[in-house]
């Protein structure tokens, strides 16, 4: 092997940004005065109180007994609430925190998952853009709205890898490589909080689920998880890290366990890993009621029991579940928690609302008029419209159907998802729903003839009247045939066993194809899904995902081809149910995947994906060629990849370059390729441009068994392609 082994800071130490309170500037010793001051005037109640956060409203999880909480918060006992919003709405809170003898404001925090009023694409969509601007342009606008309605922090980004599209969250992430997840979460921090969080129109970050929500056994929800620490590392905790480094304010504690601990009561993840390793000066929340579940998960006896636990683990906020207003005191008495313990989670607290100009100012956010300007403006609905149409994925087009001439003159459009507001929200959403351009709005917006016809059955997908169907068809030019899943059924609790898409919606499209016309699918969904009679028998097929406020626009302008797709597949969609947990990561094994006997594979159903990872077509068409390894460089590169792309076809497109890697021999068991490298470019017909990869210890290195960062030396194979499957290779040595 004759490898030398570099090493790193056991599981990376994180280098803190300003926003994260990691320097020391005047401004924070400004910070550390005011909440010295505060703090030594508070009552343990009230510091206690500063520990919980209570539902306003809407339920997003179970027990949500709805308790008017307004005089605890006129008493300083209460420092958050969640699931409020509007200017006018958290105004009147903050005017109970105000009677408060100390008159702490408060924080509210929603779910803006993608986009607030005004709808983005679902986290997965906008993740097969590749363009990480138009991902941190989609957080920004998510937090100029929210921020304008009163909240001063989402619970987002869900940074969860997630190799399971059984498992219904994947919607809300990044999709399967810790690599890109990485570069998402960063984005996505960034967007939301800005540079400087007082900003009005920037709210804080909140990283969930910590840690390793994404993996459940089975892809059930809320399920355990089970992995070793190395897998972990290398494949899971890369996001989480990436978004303390970004300086996210906040961290949610995940629901499940973690060897074999809940993750709110698991002091290794929430106090050895991120506080102390990682230098975490944000606070974390609990996700809902995940103290109390403590004791469902029988790591807690009662009650009290979670307080303790979850207070040594350093879980500084309780959401929903009340183990901490209840029992914290008589903790703290008895002396079985130190005082210490609650101090410091108060002063991460109060730190971030230092940080948010609220001791200044309590009613900032709170500003109608600004609500109002600000929610739906024009600059909202051409961010969100940008940021759809770079999330469509173009999966087929035999015969180039597409994109579709403006001479088309009758449009045969079938399948109810292509008319339902609601669902082109997706799931999880707070776009305003009457405010959802459909594919029909905006077809019928364009001046288009179209011929609606329902197709299927929204609530059981049994086909309705197909002699209908088949007769606009006939007398069309093109049919555009939207269909999928449900929006909620994907997001939370909405695991499924079953991905593939309902019979009768594939066997209309046999149907219509049978017609001779040209059919165009769109296929919408939250998770990849399976539908390989569609895959077939269709001869265009565009991913369209949940698009939400701009999908109708979006979708046209697609299929128009005033925009060429450049979506590239964030999550691998498998053929067939068996095949999951699928992603394009795997390891060797002994026994490799291939076509032999002694393998690792089925008897029944292929090895191979649907679509691999980083999949996506486009209108044009590129070629790789002249590819490079150059390693006379210096400093902390080793080399650099280089190769040459040409746009071969008739328009103008962007390409995804992916650079993948692979460690040929190591100390450890390494994936057969990961994604190390990609860069989104643009070019004109005819036009090439050379891209160049440089090659760090971020792409040579992982973390081993010892949890130690290391690069060792010996041979590396470099991949370059359009994605995770049809790439060109290269060898190297790093000696
Ligand atoms: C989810 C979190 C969410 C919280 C508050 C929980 O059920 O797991 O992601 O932030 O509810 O709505």
């Amino acid at each position: 092997m004759n490898k030398r082994k570099l090493l790193f800071n056991a599981l990376g130490s994180v280098m803190l940004l300003a926003s994260c309170g990691g320097n020391v500037t005047s401004e924070n010793r400004e910070m550390d005065r005011f909440v010295s001051e505060l703090m030594g005037k508070m009552t343990i109640e009230e510091k206690i109180g500063q520990l919980c956060q209570c539902s306003g409203g809407f339920a997003t999880g179970p027990n949500n007994t709805k308790i008017d909480r307004t005089e605890d918060i006129s008493k300083g006992l209460l420092g958050s609430m969640l699931n409020v919003s509007g200017a006018a709405n958290t105004r009147k809170y903050q005017e109970a925190a105000m009677k408060s003898r100390l008159q702490i404001p408060l924080i509210f925090g929603l779910d803006v998952i993608h986009g607030f009023r005004t709808g983005f694409p679902l986290p997965l969509a906008e993740a097969a853009s590749f363009d990480l601007d138009a991902i941190e342009r989609s957080a920004r606008c998510s937090a100029r709205e929210a921020a304008a309605a009163g909240l001063h922090w989402t619970f987002a980004p869900m940074v969860d890898i997630g190799w399971d599209a059984r498992w219904g969250r994947v919607m809300e992430g990044a999709g399967e490589d810790p690599y890109y997840g990485a570069k998402v979460a960063k984005a996505r921090v960034h967007g939301l909080q800005g540079d400087d969080l007082s900003d009005e129109s920037t709210i804080m970050a909140c990283i969930k689920h910590f840690a390793g929500y994404g993996a459940p056994i089975a892809g059930k929800d809320y399920n355990s998880v089970d992995m070793s620490m190395g897998h972990f590392a290398n494949f899971y905790m890369p996001p989480y890290k990436a978004g303390a480094e970004a300086g996210a304010a906040t961290f949610m504690s995940a629901f499940n366990d973690f060897n074999n601990e809940p993750c709110t009561g698991s002091e290794f993840l929430l106090r050895d890993l991120l506080k102390d390793k990682w230098g975490f000066k944000g606070f974390v929340v609990s996700d809902w009621g995940s103290v109390s579940e403590m004791i469902n998960h029988r790591y807690a006896a009662d009650e009290k029991e979670a307080a303790l636990k979850g207070i040594t683990a350093g879980l500084d906020m309780e959401m929903v579940s009340e183990c901490y207003s209840k029992n914290l005191k008589a903790l703290v008495e008895e002396g079985k928690v130190d005082e210490k313990l609650v101090d410091d989670a108060v002063r991460r607290i109060l730190e971030q609302k230092y940080k948010l100009g609220l001791f200044e100012d309590p009613f900032k956010y709170c500003n109608e008029e600004r609500e109002k300007s600000v929610i739906g403006s024009k600059q909202s609905r051409e961010d969100a419209c940008y940021v759809a149409e770079r999330s469509i994925v173009l999966l087929k087009n035999d015969k180039n159907i597409l994109p579709l001439s403006k001479d088309v003159k009758r449009i045969s459009l079938v399948g109810a998802l292509a008319k339902s507001q609601k669902d082109m929200c997706g799931a999880w959403s707070c776009a305003d729903v009457s405010k959802v351009v459909t594919l029909y709005d905006a077809m019928c917006e364009r001046g288009y003839n179209v011929d609606y016809v329902e197709g299927y059955n929204l609530e059981n997908n049994k086909i309705v009247d197909l002699n209908r169907t088949l007769s606009s068809a006939r007398n069309s030019d093109v049919v555009i045939v939207a269909m999928g899943e449900r929006a909620w059924q994907s997001g939370e609790m909405r695991s499924k066993g079953d991905i593939s898409i309902a019979e009768e919606q594939q066997k209309l499209v046999s149907e219509l194809v049978k017609t001779g016309k040209p059919v165009v699918v769109l296929m919408m969904c939250g998770r990849p899904v399976i539908f390989n009679e569609v895959r077939k028998n269709a001869p265009a097929i565009l991913c369209t995902w949940w698009l939400s406020s701009e999908a109708g626009n979006a979708i046209c302008n697609v299929l128009w081809g005033d925009y060429n797709p450049s979506g590239k597949l964030p999550m691998t969609f498998p053929q067939h149910n068996g095949q999951i947990p699928l992603n394009y990561q795997y390891k060797s094994t002994g026994r490799p995947t291939a076509n032999g006997e002694w393998c690792a594979k089925y008897i029944d159903i292929p090895t191979e994906p649907a679509y691999p990872f980083g999949y996506g077509l486009s209108y044009t068409t590129f070629e790789y060629s002249d590819l490079k390894v150059n390693d006379s460089v210096n400093g902390d590169v080793y080399a650099n990849v280089s190769v040459n792309v040409k746009n071969t076809g008739k328009y103008k497109g962007e390409e995804v370059v992916q650079l993948y890697v692979r460690d040929e021999v190591a100390s450890v068991t390494r994936p057969i390729k990961e994604l190390k490298g990609f860069e989104k470019i643009s070019l004109e017909p005819g036009e090439s441009k050379t891209v160049t990869f440089d090659i760090t210890d971020e792409q040579l290195g992982f973390y081993n068994n010892n949890m130690d960062y290391v690069v060792e030396k010996g041979d590396f194979t470099f991949m370059v392609g359009t994605n995770s499957k049809n790439v060109q290779s290269i060898k190297y040595t790093l000696k």
